[in-house]
């Protein structure tokens, strides 16, 4: 059996039981309350229905499960209600015992953190460690020894949050990137390694539904003798068919970092038309999700790493993901800390 049935049979089950303790109208009417009401227990495991990782005989066969089950309560609900009528009601007593009480609101983890989940989870699957690095970060980790030039762009007061003593800079910034924990782990580290680096990031942006002045970020690194461009494919390929389903393809485009050479911007097969074209990929039926390349000599300079290294690296946005797999338009709901958006994402309880 699969998770998804164990976890419908225990709810079945458990309502059940339920029905049986109740004891008059009321509590039959609780009981279907909170199993078959609008945000009831059976009811939200119809939401996974819409997991885009579901393949469609997948999808057919959870859908008769669910609606066996839904029936099944629903005849029990309606022979607990016949059975029930024909005996009095409690007396009173001034307080009124059969009266439901609230039920306890169970906590979630945030959508982002289910999504970080399972990204990381996805590539633990093909060895990498987790590793986290700090959000405050001085020049030499974010910029210098990513190979990043001191005239580039990205350093400039409006990309990069610079902490300031007295209007004077202190040498520490906001991490911009999750790139900085690729120096920060080679500096201590001696290859093989494989890592892969969640984390919060900040950038001076004016928000708006696709920006926000902090978001979060998933980091790849693997150094290795003989690593090559082949392997970071076959890697991101394995890992975008754990994350989106066996159908999902990657295609790589040329693109420029200055810490990777070669260096390329990876899209995705659009997850809702399967590379046809549809409104959410802007009928190019690809949808942009991730940068990587070889990692450039100069990085391994800087961290003291032999000559001839090789090691490829890559990095993801977290909300954009979320964004896709869940069809949100807009990423400050992720912020809004409001409790109707994120009750919408039962999964995952850390
Ligand atoms: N640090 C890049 C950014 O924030 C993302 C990135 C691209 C990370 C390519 C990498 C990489 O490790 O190889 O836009």
């Amino acid at each position: 059996m699969s998770q998804r049935e164990v976890q419908l049979e225990s709810i079945t089950a458990e309502a059940l039981a339920a029905l049986e303790q109740a004891k008059d109208a009321a509590a039959v009417e609780a009981v279907r309350v909170l199993y078959l009401g609008r945000q009831g227990k059976l009811t939200e495991q119809f939401s996974a229905m819409k997991d885009p990782g579901l393949a469609s005989e997948e999808k057919g066969k959870l859908g008769k499960q669910l609606n066996a089950a839904k029936q099944r309560l629903e005849e029990a609900l309606a022979a607990r209600r016949t059975n029930l009528s024909g005996s009095a009601p409690a007396k009173s007593s001034g307080i009124d015992a059969t009266l439901p009480g609230y039920p306890p609101s169970i906590g979630r983890s945030h959508p982002i953190s289910q999504v970080i989940d399972r990204i990381l989870n996805n590539f633990r699957a093909q060895g990498f460690s987790v590793v986290q690095g700090p959000e405050i970060e001085v020049e030499r980790n974010n910029f210098d020894a990513l190979n990043i030039p001191p005239d580039h762009p990205s350093r400039e007061g409006f990309d990069t949050f610079y902490m300031a003593d007295h209007g004077k800079r202190t040498g520490y910034l906001l991490r911009s990137h999750t790139s900085p924990v690729q120096i920060r782990f080679m500096d201590t580290h001696k290859p093989p390694l494989r890592i892969v680096v969640p984390g919060r990031v900040y950038r001076p942006d004016a928000v708006d539904a696709t920006h926000c002045f902090q978001f979060h970020q998933v980091e790849g690194l693997a150094v290795c003798p003989g690593l090559t461009f082949g392997d970071l494919k076959g890697t991101l390929i394995a890992w975008a068919r754990g994350m989106f389903g066996e159908k999902a393809r990657l295609r790589f485009r040329p693109h420029y970092f200055p810490f990777t050479e070669p260096s390329a911007e990876a899209d995705l097969s659009c997850i809702f038309c399967d590379g046809k074209g549809c409104r959410v990929c802007g009928q190019k039926g690809w949808l942009e999700i991730l940068g990587c390349g070889m990692v450039h000599p100069e990085v391994f300079k800087a961290v003291n790493y032999l000559p001839g290294t090789t090691g490829f690296a890559f990095g993801m946005g977290v909300e954009r993901i979320a964004m896709l797999l869940h069809g949100i338009e807009d990423i400050r709901y992720f912020y809004e800390n409001d409790a109707r958006f994120l009750e919408q994402f039962p999964g995952g309880i850390r």
